[in-house]
This record gives C-alpha cells, sequence and structure tokens, in this order.
C-alpha cells in the first residue's frame, strides 16, 4: 500500500511542476503582447516601402516569423541588420531598423502597445517569436 501511495504522490508532484512550468511560460513576453507602437510603424512604412517592399510581402514574413516560433525575437532582428536589404546589406541606421521591423511587425498582424520596440536596450533577447494568427 505505502508504494501505491508514493505512486500517487510523485504523479501529483510531477503535475504541480508542469503546471508551474506552463504559467511561467504563459509569464514571458511574446510579440503578440505589444512590443512595438502605433507610432513606429508608421515611421518605418516608407522606408520599408523602398527599401524592403520590393522583395517581400506579408506572406513572407507570415512564414518567416512562424519558422522562428519560440526563438527570441532579437535573432530575426539581427539577421535582417546584418542582410538586409539584400542589394545592400547594413545600409540603414539601427534606429531606421527599428522601425521597419515595428512596420513588419503590424503588417504581419502582431498588435502594438505601449513600449517602444528596441534594439539598443537588449529588450528584444526576452520577447518570444509565436506564430502569427493568419
Ligand atoms: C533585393 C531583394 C531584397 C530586398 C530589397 C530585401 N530583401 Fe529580405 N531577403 C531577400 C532574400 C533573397 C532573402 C533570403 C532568402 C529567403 O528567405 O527567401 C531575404 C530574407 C529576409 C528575411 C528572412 C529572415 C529570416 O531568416 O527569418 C527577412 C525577415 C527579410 N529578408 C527582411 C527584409 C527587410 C526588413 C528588408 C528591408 C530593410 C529586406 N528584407 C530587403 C531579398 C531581399
Amino acid at each position: 500500500m505505502k508504494a501505491v501511495k508514493n505512486t500517487v504522490v510523485a504523479v501529483l508532484t510531477a503535475s504541480a511542476v508542469l503546471v508551474a512550468a506552463g504559467y511561467a511560460s504563459a509569464q514571458s513576453t511574446t510579440v503578440k503582447d505589444g512590443v512595438y507602437t502605433v507610432e513606429q510603424a508608421a515611421a518605418g512604412k516608407e522606408l520599408y516601402e523602398r527599401r524592403c517592399g520590393a522583395c517581400h510581402n506579408a506572406d513572407f514574413y507570415r512564414t518567416a516569423f512562424t519558422n522562428r516560433n519560440n526563438q527570441p525575437l532579437q535573432f530575426m532582428f539581427e539577421e535582417i541588420l546584418v542582410n538586409m536589404p539584400a542589394d545592400t546589406p547594413g545600409s540603414l541606421m539601427d534606429s531606421e531598423y527599428e522601425v521597419v521591423f515595428a512596420h513588419i511587425l503590424s503588417l504581419v498582424g502582431y498588435p502594438a502597445g505601449d513600449t517602444e520596440l528596441s534594439y539598443a536596450n537588449g529588450s528584444m533577447a526576452d520577447i518570444s517569436v509565436v506564430p502569427p494568427s493568419n
């Protein structure tokens, strides 16, 4: 009887851990939590259309975000920072990449919020990518 009781305790402990883990991940910031402002997305629109729009559309970005599910947002940002625009890599200022990226987040349908998207303050390392809703 003691063995059965221990098993029950072990199962209950394991599910408590799983519940706690689920709670922890629900607490972390994702790209759906309003990680850029409406003003930033608007500021990036013209630059985006001139420097990026010819080669990519919203569906392209949806696929890119889906492929990067669970990664820190910073990985994708740095990929763009280093390699885009493909014809003139690195030709924008960091602050321009920030507003262009904010515009892309809005194109894909992630909600805007009160917090500015910033590369300089390191916050993108703590924002996880989740696939866009469509
Ligand atoms: C001359 C065409 C061209 C231009 C202009 C261009 N790109 Fe790209 N981009 C590419 C190619 C080619 C790839 C890599 C192949 C692919 O994934 O289809 C790519 C890949 C990407 C990816 C996928 C990155 C990943 O791994 O998740 C993103 C995001 C992206 N570009 C954003 C941008 C942004 C933002 C701009 C403007 C600042 C831009 N691109 C301008 C051609 C271009």
